[in-house]
């Protein structure tokens, strides 16, 4: 079958086979793909990944074959793939924190082969292939009337932005809110706090034609930073002369968490979401937290899968979160060359692979 490999190299081949699926493990014809920056991460070494490689971590599709004790999932059944392997025995997963159980990271599968030999499978997925094999608990079922070309986005930039809002940083109404970054991560950001009830959603991009996507899923204010030198000024110069409740960064630059620390209220809370090259290191006052603020960092939006994707699909047949918007354009797989250069020259709210 069709897949996409990284190996120092980025290769579209034809010969890649997943392994058999085993007792607890299930078969998912994949029919679409999200281009996560995550992805993009991995070939410019920002994330250390070991190779050969399945890319592709955000992805939905069809349950074509099931182990043989598997019980929840049934063949047909449409599925939006979690990255999370939790292990639903744990005090983590028993408290409800499945970004906590420690069988959730650093998991190193190899549920691919090219010739024999075996190829890992990105962040416990590698949706990047016409096939994956994941745990039986890594498929969530969901209602077949949502577009899978748009159910994939949940995977991964909506668990992950809307969970942020919603689990880790938890914005109450009325709270103001920053967000840095209008991709993915940032467009799900806007929408929980649209749907929390924030009063005030100000959303900085280098890029001003992120304005037109932030402000259709809720933003109030839109700074070009690009223009903004000073963004803590910019912020403050909106009326919001204290600073802001939350702030989220969903870029993954050092000077962008100072800049999300410095522009928060008393008692206000920043949560990181970007992740920048391994080893990076960030700088602040520490008097500049003394009123009571917090830094959070936030895994995978603290997602509960099993509870939080039925939500978001809820909220999606609801007409409360948008998905199709999110999707700007869609790629044949062997087109990656091309998402990804669109993604690096900001095009796109998300690209979408058709692998159906
Ligand atoms: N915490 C997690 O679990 C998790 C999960 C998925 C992705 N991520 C990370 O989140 C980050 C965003 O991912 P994405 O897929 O949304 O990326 P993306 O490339 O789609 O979006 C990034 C956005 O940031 C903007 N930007 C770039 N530099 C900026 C700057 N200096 N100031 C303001 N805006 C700037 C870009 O114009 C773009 O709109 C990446 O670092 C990714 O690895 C984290
Ligand atoms: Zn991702
Ligand atoms: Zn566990």
């Amino acid at each position: 079958m069709r897949g996409i490999v990284w190996d120092g190299q980025l290769n579209i081949r034809d010969d890649v086979d997943t392994t058999e699926p085993g007792p607890r493990e299930v078969v998912v014809r994949i029919h679409h793909a999200g281009l996560c920056h995550s992805d993009v991460s991995v070939i410019n070494g920002t994330i250390p990944f070991p190779t050969p490689v399945v890319l592709g971590h955000e992805g939905a599709g069809v349950v074509e074959a099931v182990g043989s004790a598997v019980s929840k999932v049934r063949v047909g059944d449409h599925v939006v793939l979690t990255t999370l392997g939790n292990c639903g025995q744990c005090s983590a997963c028993d408290r409800g924190e499945a970004t906590l159980c420690k069988s959730s990271f650093g998991a190193l599968t190899q549920r691919f082969e090219i010739g024999g030999e075996p190829v890992y499978g990105f962040a416990n997925t590698g949706v990047f292939a016409e096939r994956t094999v994941v745990n039986e608990h890594q498929a969530i079922v969901i209602d077949p009337r949502v577009p899978l070309s748009s159910a994939c986005l949940i995977g991964c930039a909506v668990v992950t932005g809307a969970g942020a809002v919603l689990n880790r940083a938890r914005v109450r109404p009325g709270e103001t809110v920053l967000v840095i970054g209008a991709g993915g991560i940032g467009q799900s950001v806007i929408q929980a706090a649209r749907i929390s009830n924030a009063s005030r959603i100000v959303v900085a991009d280098t890029n001003p034609r992120k304005r037109a996507v932030a402000e259709a899923f809720g933003a109030t204010d839109f700074i070009d930073s690009s223009e903004a030198p000073d963004l803590v000024a910019a912020v403050k110069e909106l009326g919001l002369s204290d600073g802001v409740d939350h702030a989220f960064e969903c870029v993954g630059h050092p000077d962008l968490v100072r800049v999300a620390i410095d522009a928060l209220d008393w008692g206000g809370t920043c949560t990181l979401l970007g992740v920048p090259r391994l080893g990076t290191e960030a700088s602040f006052m520490i008097a500049g937290l003394y009123n009571n603020k917090s830094i959070l960092g936030c895994r995978y939006g603290a997602t509960r899968p099993h509870h939080d994707i039925p939500l978001i699909v809820q909220l999606y047949l609801d007409g409360r979160f948008q998905l199709d918007e999110m999707v700007s354009r869609n790629y044949d797989l062997a087109d990656i060359g091309d998402a990804m250069s669109d993604l690096e020259a900001g095009e796109l709210n998300r690209g979408v692979l058709d692998l159906a």
